[in-house]
Order: C-alpha cells, then structure tokens, then sequence
C-alpha cells in the first residue's frame, strides 16, 4: 500500500468538518460477502439478475425470488463487520458532520458501530407487501419456506424489502443522501463499480460542487476515474491505515 497516499487521504480527511461516506458491497467483501460484479465472485455473475432482483422476476417464480433472500438472509446474519466497517465508524466518530450511505443491504456498517446509516437499497432482513407496502414480520418457519406469506391485509405476496431494479430508490433516504452531497467537503467512496444511477450519481454532485473525492477500490473504475484521490487497496486495510495516519 502506498503509504504517501494513505497520508495523503488522511490529511484531506482531517480537516474536513462535513464528510460523506458512500459505500458499496466492496467494503463487505472481506466479511465474505460477495460483490455483485466482481469476475467469478460476483452474484450477477453467477445468478440471473432480472429472475431474481425485478418485479416481473417475482411475479412469475415468487418462490425463487423468496428462496434466495431467505438464503442471503441467513448469509448476511453470518458475516461480521471487517475492520474496513469499524475505521469508517472511528472516521465518523471524528468528524462533526459525517453522513453514512450505503447501497449495501447488509446491516454491517450498524453493526461496524455506525450511528445513523442511510439505506439506499433497503435492508435485508425487513420485509414487506408487495402490493400494499406494509411491513411483515416473517417468522422462522416463514423465512424457511418455499413460498413467501400473504399479507394479512390485502392477501398480495410479501417480499424482502430491498430495491430491485426498475424500481424508485426510498425518497426520504435519497433525499438525505442528496442534500449531504451536495453540501460536503470529502466524499469517501468504498468499493462500489459506481455502475448503478442513482446512487452513482453522488459523487458526481459532491465533485461538481467542489468536494474532493477519495476512492477506496482495489481496481481502476468509474469513480477512481473522477476521484482526486484513488487508493487501490482492499478497504478493510485501506481505512484501517488511514485511521492510524490521522492525527
Ligand atoms: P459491485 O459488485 O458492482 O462493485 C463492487 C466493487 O467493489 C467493485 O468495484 C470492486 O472492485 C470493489 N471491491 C471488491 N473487493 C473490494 C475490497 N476488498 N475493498 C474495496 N473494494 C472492493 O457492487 P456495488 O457497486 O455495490 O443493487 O453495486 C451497486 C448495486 O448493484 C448494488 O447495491 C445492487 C447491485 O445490483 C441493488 O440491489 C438495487
């Protein structure tokens, strides 16, 4: 790792007092988490992603579709936060207005010891209907079975309460992400392709309203492209080492 760079990071990070911090499934990728698109490892790689992340995939395999989040369920609550989750929490804790955002559905970064995380793709493990929207808490004999439940007040199918593609992002979550963006100094990007709008948007606002932008990614790709700063190095030693390095 290239320590010059790690100070670099470091120093830009110290003296900003409004910093935001976006995230992608990299930075769960060494809690064993797979990526989404990551050669070989990645899950759009290995699964259909129209079967099993989209309205129409639900709708004509519901079970399939509710097979594969009650197995992600299960995966998700396995894994641990790495030291990549837990440096981002020490860097909030030391800035006056951090704000947290993340793609991921995994609930690591709460778990890493962040306060106040924005979701923008929903969470794994809630569930809701997917014609009424009301929330549903599945039980364990639910979450193991080959279909998903009714909901109890308009009997439509209930569903993990992620986003799936074609479908609009949490409005109040996306707002708040926006507004952050929009008003930082620093963004700090983990492991994300930075492939899917609108969260990829993000960093664009942050960069066109003046913020320095620091990309944590072992490869060269969409973000480290208009980053200031890019760091190709796994995250969960990247952060790690910039912590040490802020004063
Ligand atoms: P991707 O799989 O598209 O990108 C993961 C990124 O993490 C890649 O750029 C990798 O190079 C990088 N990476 C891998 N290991 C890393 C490590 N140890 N440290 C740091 N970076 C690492 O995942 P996302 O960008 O999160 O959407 O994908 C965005 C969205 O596409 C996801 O939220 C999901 C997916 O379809 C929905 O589910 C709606």
């Amino acid at each position: 790792m290239n320590q010059e760079l790690i100070k670099y990071a470091a120093k830009i990070l110290e003296r900003a007092d409004r910093v935001v911090c976006l995230t992608g499934a990299g930075v769960s990728a060494e809690s064993g988490i797979s990526t989404f698109r990551d050669p070989e490892t990645g899950l759009w790689t290995k699964f259909n992603l129209e079967e099993l992340a989209s309205q129409e995939g639900f709708r004509s395999d519901p079970g399939k579709v509710w097979r594969w989040y009650a197995a992600r369920v299960g995966d998700m609550g396995k894994a641990q936060p790495n030291p990549g989750h837990v440096a981002i929490a020490e860097i909030a804790q030391r800035t006056e207005d951090f704000t947290m955002v993340t793609q991921n559905v995994d609930n690591l970064h709460e778990r890493g010891g962040c306060e106040s995380v924005i979701h923008l793709h929903g969470t794994i493990g809630k569930f809701r209907c997917n014609e009424c929207t009301r929330d549903y808490d599945v039980s364990d004999d639910e979450l193991t079975a080959d279909q998903p439940p009714h909901c109890p007040h308009c009997n439509g199918l209930v569903r993990a309460d992620v986003v799936w593609f074609g479908e609009a992002m949490p409005r109040l979550q996306m707002d708040r992400a926006w507004k952050a963006s929009e008003n930082c100094q620093v963004m700090l990007v983990v492991g994300t392709s930075g492939i899917v709008y609108p969260a990829a948007y993000l960093p664009l606002l942050a960069s066109e309203n003046g913020a320095t932008i620091i990309d944590i990614n072992p490869d060269y790709g969409e973000i480290s492209r208009m980053a200031d700063v890019h760091i190709p190095a796994p995250s969960g030693e990247a952060l790690p080492a910039i912590v040490a390095a802020m004063g």
